[in-house]
């Protein structure tokens, strides 16, 4: 079974300045998912990495919480982050979140799913912590670059780079995960690196790098 933990830590002094569109691209479509936070709400990242969403993040809500299992990337993470409403734990999310039911407005997956064997355990814990209304965001590796071969790789100057682990999930795979927790799907898109702009594309490029889903907890649904 794949380290993926110890990969993790062993990428994270590298995992900011490697070249890395996928990590770059996410970061934009993030920014096209989430909704005005107004400084009102609070999010919880599942994966929260080194900190690059969360830098975007914390300005704009209430509160957040970010989960990793990672020593490493959440030492980088707490140094990029420091504010009072900003909390870091160190945590395996495929465990029971330690928050309270019904206590977040935004749940974010991003570039973490491919880790994870089995989404509808984690798709609980999330719809869990979710008020009524609360929306699950999800940003993931695209499930036809996992079929090419690709995926996570840490790239510390050798070739090819450390695999760190991945897992395929379709799409369908992600519906009926959401469906199980009593989320509902609002919609879904592709992305490509023709967001990052600069030059232009080849077919290969074209290719969508980042599938997003948006859930939405209904209000007449009880935590799970
Ligand atoms: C590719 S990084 C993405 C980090 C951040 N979300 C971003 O977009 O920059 C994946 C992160 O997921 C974390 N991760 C993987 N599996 C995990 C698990 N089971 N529980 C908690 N964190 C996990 C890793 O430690 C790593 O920090």
């Amino acid at each position: 079974m794949a380290d993926i933990r110890g990969a993790y830590d062993r990428w994270s002094e590298t995992y900011d300045t490697q070249q890395n569109p996928t990590r770059d691209l996410d970061a934009l479509v993030l920014q096209r998912l989430v909704p005005a936070l107004d400084g009102l709400l609070t999010v919880v990242e599942a994966g929260a990495g080194t900190g690059k969403n969360t830098a975007w993040l914390a300005p704009r809500c209430a509160r957040l919480i970010g989960l990793d299992f990672s020593p490493g990337m959440l030492q980088v993470a707490r140094h990029r982050v420091r504010s009072p409403h900003v909390q870091f734990l160190l945590h395996d999310i495929q465990q029971p979140w330690p928050l309270a039911d019904a206590s977040a407005d935004i749940v974010l997956f991003n570039l973490i799913l491919e880790h994870i064997e089995s989404l509808e355990p984690v798709f609980c814990h999330a719809a869990r912590v979710m008020r009524p209304g609360a929306r699950l965001l999800i940003s993931e590796f695209h499930p036809g670059r996992v079929l090419e071969g690709k995926g996570a790789r840490i790239d510390q100057g050798e070739e090819p780079g450390e695999f760190v682990g991945t897992f395929l999930h379709l799409l369908e795979e992600y519906v009926v995960a959401g469906s199980a927790a009593g989320l509902e799907l609002e919609s879904t898109a592709e992305w490509t690196v023709a967001l990052l702009g600069g030059s232009t594309p080849d077919a290969d490029e074209l290719q969508p790098l980042i599938l997003s889903l948006c859930f939405a907890k209904r209000d007449d649904v009880p935590a799970a």
